[in-house]
């Protein structure tokens, strides 16, 4: 039977989702991405090419999948057309693309609002990706956004920007002593951008529905991770997004009963991008090492990410909030060098044991980790794509996870190429 299959980030991010993502597209029909919007960085590597997606499905190079934008994401039509641009020479995006009408637009005075913020917001900045995702979030909640369907009425779509728009200026002049940005300059240019992609606009529900309907699978692409989730991560050191699994279903349309299996990934150890607590941070040597071969600068932008040990108690917390069916455990071959690998498996918070991350962020930035501690392997699992040549210690450590958290892994990835890969079960057609 053919599954729907949600990935999701079980981390704070950059968990390779887009990776896993392009793996399993092949056998979809649909890749589907529900919430974020350009913050994203999905890395794909085919035979040493690497490609980078910020808003774009990761199922884009593939021939027979469509890829489509639900409508809970945050669409920069500038970051839209630039990546159409930059994919242009390996496909024809116009072809594989649908998006939702119902998207909300970022506009420039979004991106301006949120690094008015961040600046303002001095040594409490969240660290955010400076791309406008949290103001077009508000403005959607606040029932004030443009949607995409607003562009087909130009009369229509002039008196909403000007309206918005004008409440920003406002905002950036005389709240964050920053400038103020052309109106009308925005209009146009969201005029010309949406006449260049309007025959990509559709109602994505519907046809996303028509597919299951035939008995196509659809993957649901997340972004960032469960830790970022606005209302279960770190607050007020998130997204402004629901990146658990949940959201899936109401950022494209589809019922929670359309979703057969959710795959959670993460790495083999910890990172984060941004501020915020992170109670197995490393500061010492081995972080080091971890970031340099790990490679960990983030993929939107650049920023150094922190290291730290596997962190089973915010595993059991986005286990919780995404029903996570299984696992998908990346970089295994980062730790390969290490003769110690820690695990944390539980906290001690104001002198008691917790099992799960608390809730409550006040809670969690007084959380203190428990070690266990795990004989490194100390020779390579880089590029092993059979399950029964990892190094014995290496399947001690996966197995430990999987007892830590009462879920099994069904892949374990072994480099960022599609091909290095080690998948356990047929997750399309269980
Ligand atoms: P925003 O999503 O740009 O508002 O950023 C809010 C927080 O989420 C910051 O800590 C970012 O570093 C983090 N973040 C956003 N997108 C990603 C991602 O794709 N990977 C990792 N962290 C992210």
């Amino acid at each position: 039977m053919a599954n729907n299959i949600v990935v999701i980030g079980t981390q704070w991010g950059d968990e390779g989702k887009g990776k896993v993502v392009d793996l399993l597209a092949p056998r979809c029909a649909a890749v589907v991405r529900f919430q974020g919007g350009h913050n994203a960085g999905h890395t794909l590597v085919l035979n040493g090419k690497k490609t980078i997606l910020h808003l774009i499905p990761s199922g884009i190079l593939h021939k027979e999948t469509k890829c489509y934008i639900g409508n809970g994401v945050v669409l920069s039509l500038e970051a839209l057309e630039k990546e159409i641009a930059e994919l242009s020479d390996s496909v024809d995006v116009f072809s594989k693309l649908r998006i939702s009408n119902a998207c909300t637009l970022i506009l420039p005075t979004h991106i301006a609002l949120d690094q008015a913020r961040e600046i303002q917001r001095g040594s409490e900045a969240i660290g955010t990706t400076g791309r406008g995702i949290g103001p077009a979030y508000e403005d959607k909640v606040a029932r004030r956004a443009v949607k995409l369907s607003d562009c087909r009425d130009e009369e229509n779509l002039k008196e909403k920007i000007m309206a918005l728009v004008g409440y920003h200026n406002f905002l950036l002049e005389h709240y964050y002593n920053a400038k103020a940005m052309d109106a009308l300059e925005i209009f146009e240019e969201v005029v010309q951008r949406y006449r260049r992609i309007q025959q990509m606009v559709c109602d994505v529900s519907v046809e996303l529905s028509n597919s299951k309907k035939e008995g196509h699978s659809i993957l649901f692409e997340g972004a960032q991770g469960a830790m970022l989730d606005i209302d279960h991560g770190t607050y007020p050191f998130v997204t402004s997004s629901n990146t658990a699994a949940g959201n899936a279903a109401s950022g494209t349309g589809l019922g929670p009963r359309d979703i057969d299996h959710v795959l959670g990934i993460s790495k083999a150890y910890t990172t984060r991008v941004g501020g915020g607590p992170f109670p197995t941070e490393l500061f010492d040597d081995v972080g080091e090492k971890i970031a340099t071969i790990g490679n960990e600068i983030g993929a939107s932008t650049g920023r150094a990410r922190r290291c730290g040990w596997f962190d089973v108690p915010v595993m059991r917390r986005a286990i919780i909030n995404s029903s996570v069916d299984s696992l998908c455990i990346t970089k295994l071959d980062v730790l390969d060098s290490l003769p110690e690998i820690k695990i944390c498996v539980a906290y001690e918070l104001d002198g008691k044991r917790i099992e799960i991350a608390p809730n409550n962020p006040d809670d969690f930035s007084r959380c203190k980790p428990i070690y266990e501690s795990y004989q490194g392997w100390q020779s390579t699992t880089e590029s092993v794509r059979e399950y029964d040549k990892l190094p014995q210690k290496a399947l001690d450590y996966l197995s430990a996870i999987e007892k830590l958290l009462s879920v099994k892994i069904d892949i374990i990835s072994t480099s960022p190429d599609r091909n290095d890969t080690i998948v356990l079960k047929d997750l399309i057609n269980e």
